[in-house]
C-alpha cells in the first residue's frame, strides 16, 4: 500500500512536470509565430498595397492625386503598426529562415529599428500632404523619397535575404 501510494505520488509529480513544460513552449511558440504572420500580412495589405497605389500614379499616371492621399494616410497608419509586431525572440536565429526575414539586427539596435519606423510614417504623412496640392511631379519626387527612405532605409538594414 505504502509503494503504490509513493509510486502513484511520483507519477503524479512527473505528470505535472509534463503538462508544465506541454502547456509553456508551445503557447510561447505559437505567440512568435503568430506575430511573424500579423506583421507579414500587415507589410502585404496595410503597406505594400498602398504603397504601390502612389508608385502607380507616380510612374505610370495611374489613378488621381485625390486616391494618392488617400492611400498614403493608410500606408502611414499601417506603418504606425510595425513595431509592436516585432517582439523580442521572433527574427531569425529564433525562427526558421523560410518562415521570417527579420534580422536579429532589429533587437540589437532597437532605437535604430524604431527609427526606421518613424521615417516611414513621416514620409508617407508627408506624401499625402503634397498629393493634396494635386502636382504630379512633386508626388512623384515625394514617392520616391518614401520609397527610398522609407522602405530601403529599413529593409537594407533589417531585412535579410529571401530564402526558398
Ligand atoms: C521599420 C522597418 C520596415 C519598414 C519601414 C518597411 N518594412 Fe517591409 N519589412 C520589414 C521586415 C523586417 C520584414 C520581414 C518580416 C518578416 O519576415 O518577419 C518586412 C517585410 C515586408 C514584406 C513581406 C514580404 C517580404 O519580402 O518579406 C513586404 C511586401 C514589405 N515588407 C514591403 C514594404 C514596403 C513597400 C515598405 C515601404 C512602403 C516597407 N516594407 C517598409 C521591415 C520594414
Amino acid at each position: 500500500m505504502k509503494f503504490v501510494a509513493r509510486v502513484f505520488g511520483v507519477g503524479v509529480l512527473v505528470g505535472a512536470a509534463l503538462t508544465f513544460s506541454v502547456a509553456g513552449t508551445p503557447a510561447f511558440a505559437a505567440d512568435g509565430k503568430d506575430a511573424i504572420e500579423k506583421r507579414i500580412t500587415l507589410m502585404k495589405n496595410g503597406v505594400l498595397k498602398n504603397y504601390l497605389y502612389a508608385k502607380k500614379f507616380a510612374k505610370e499616371g495611374e489613378g488621381t492625386a485625390e486616391g494618392v492621399v488617400k492611400h498614403a494616410k493608410l500606408l502611414s497608419e499601417a506603418s504606425a503598426q510595425v513595431v509592436a509586431l516585432f517582439p523580442k525572440g521572433t527574427g531569425r536565429g529564433d525562427y526558421d529562415e523560410k518562415m521570417t526575414r527579420a534580422l536579429p539586427k532589429i533587437w540589437e539596435d532597437w532605437a535604430g529599428f524604431k527609427t526606421a519606423a518613424n521615417v516611414l510614417t513621416q514620409e508617407s504623412a508627408k506624401l499625402a500632404e503634397v498629393a493634396a496640392g494635386g502636382d504630379k511631379d512633386a508626388i512623384a519626387a515625394q514617392f520616391g523619397k518614401t520609397a527610398k527612405l522609407g522602405c530601403g532605409g529599413c529593409h537594407k538594414p533589417f531585412r535579410g535575404a529571401k530564402v526558398k
